[in-house]
């Protein structure tokens, strides 16, 4: 039997890889507009990387990394998400020395043991964005703008959510007032009850109907947040207004790691079933002095790219490959030879061109041509090598021009590409 992709991997195919490209593209160039530059890291880590900055008790530490024991025993894990790698590297690297504002992102694959279904896979894509040395408001609300760009360039919509998860100087009183409101509960779900002992503020990521039927009435982070937070808070929302960015606060918004303070935020879509995250992140602003690093500030987000792909999927907005250039159909062994060539010489040209290597007949070729989407087809027969041309066909209008060969062939097919465009 054929050996199939593990449960929750997924090839991306010709037909689909189209839609990636799009999303990557659109994405790198406005993040290249706002001045972040490419950062490649490892996939493998060391797995301490992951608990010190995710957090012990996050589901993603606790269930759904993939960690396995080295050959010599010690424990990696496969990167479940961007920022802890590209934190170490930046520390590692010296990145805070170069420039005291590092914007950086990373593209590339995530892995999480979570149950498969529609848009969350094992082996899933972020593209995961990251400024550090910076705790300005300004800054998260220019981050969440580009969010917002790269969703309006890619032709989606989606709302903003965003709250405060305020900072080690306001969060205790918060925490105890949470856990003061919860503690009378008694038929709250396990994972809540659990919670309850290990990380009171996730509970209020629960789905359980039951349990947050309770959290509605909870005490709101945005009630708690220290003067420093509020203002922070404040001055982020009023950068958005200044930005034209919708949002909308959501003071129950918590996220499923440690790391984040103050600024939060979700980008929430109602189309895609359970997965309603598009994109998250938030400010993380002691986790480099956590991992060992500096002591600045950050603040980051990322998408996922399979879920971008299934948006733009649903809209029907499937992208296709652009189409050639040109198709030579060429009729019998001589004209085979020179049409092998002159592809060769068009393609170094800069030109998208293909030709039939089969000797199939004029008309199957001409339908070869018409699948590739070619703008034009040159035909080239025995009749036309006599007299040293080509028949040049726009496939869209059908008409036919003769076009002289001969000589350089680069030369002629810049002539052929000014034909092309006097033809169009
Ligand atoms: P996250 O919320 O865990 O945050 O993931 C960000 C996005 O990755 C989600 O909104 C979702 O679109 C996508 N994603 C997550 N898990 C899956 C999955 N199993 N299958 C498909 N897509 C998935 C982070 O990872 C943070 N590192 C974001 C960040 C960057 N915060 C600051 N900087």
């Amino acid at each position: 039997m054929a050996v199939k992709a593990l449960k929750g991997f997924k090839d991306v195919v010709p037909g689909d890889v189209e839609t990636w490209q799009f999303i990557e593209g659109t994405a790198r160039d406005i993040m290249h507009r706002f001045g972040y530059a490419e950062i490649k890291t490892p996939i493998l880590e060391k797995t301490k990387l992951f608990k010190r900055s995710i957090g012990e008790t996050t589901d993603i530490v606790e269930k759904e990394m993939y960690t396995f024991p080295d050959r010599n025993g010690s424990s990696l894990t496969m990167r479940p998400e961007g920022t802890a790698s590209v934190l170490r590297a930046y520390i590692e690297n010296g990145l805070h020395q170069a420039k005291p504002v590092q914007k950086l992102y990373t593209i590339g694959p995530m892995f999480r043991h979570e149950r498969p279904q529609k848009g969350r896979l094992r082996q899933f894509h972020q593209i995961s964005v990251e400024v550090l040395g910076t705790d300005l408001p300004r800054v998260d609300a220019e981050l969440m703008g580009m969010a917002a760009l790269i969703i309006e360039e890619l032709g989606l919509s989606v709302s903003l959510e965003i709250n405060s998860l305020g900072c080690p100087a306001c969060r205790p009183a918060f925490n105890k007032a949470l856990l003061d409101y919860i503690s009378g509960i008694d038929d709250l779900c396990e994972d809540c009850l659990r919670r309850r002992e290990t990380n009171p503020l996730r509970v209020l990521d629960c789905k359980n109907d039951t349990c947050q039927s309770y959290y509605k009435d909870a005490p709101s982070i945005l009630d708690h947040l220290c003067l420093d937070c509020e203002d922070h808070f404040t001055a982020v929302t009023a950068d958005l207004d200044r930005l034209a960015v919708d949002y909308r606060v959501n003071h129950f918004m918590v996220r499923g790691l440690d790391y984040y303070t103050r600024t939060t935020f979700e980008l929430i879509t109602g189309d895609l079933g359970s997965q309603s995250a598009v994109g998250a992140g938030g400010r993380y602003d002691g986790l480099v002095k956590q991992l060992d690093g500096p002591d600045v500030p950050g603040i980051g987000f990322a998408m996922g790219m399979e879920r971008l792909a299934l948006l733009l999927e649903q809209k029907d907005e499937r992208i296709t490959a652009p189409g050639l250039d040109l198709f030579i159909a060429a009729l019998g062994g001589q004209a085979q030879d020179m049409a092998f060539e002159l592809c060769h010489e068009l393609r170094s040209s800069g030109l998208f061109a293909a030709l039939d290597y089969q000797d199939r007949s004029l008309k199957n070729q001409m339908k070869q041509a018409g699948r590739a989407q070619a703008d034009f087809t040159l035909i080239l027969g025995e009749d036309e090598l006599k007299n040293n041309t080509g028949l040049l066909r726009n496939m869209q209008t059908g008409d036919q021009y003769e076009v002289p060969l001969g000589g350089d062939v680069a030369e002629w097919a810049i002539r052929l590409l000014d034909r092309m465009e006097t033809c169009e």
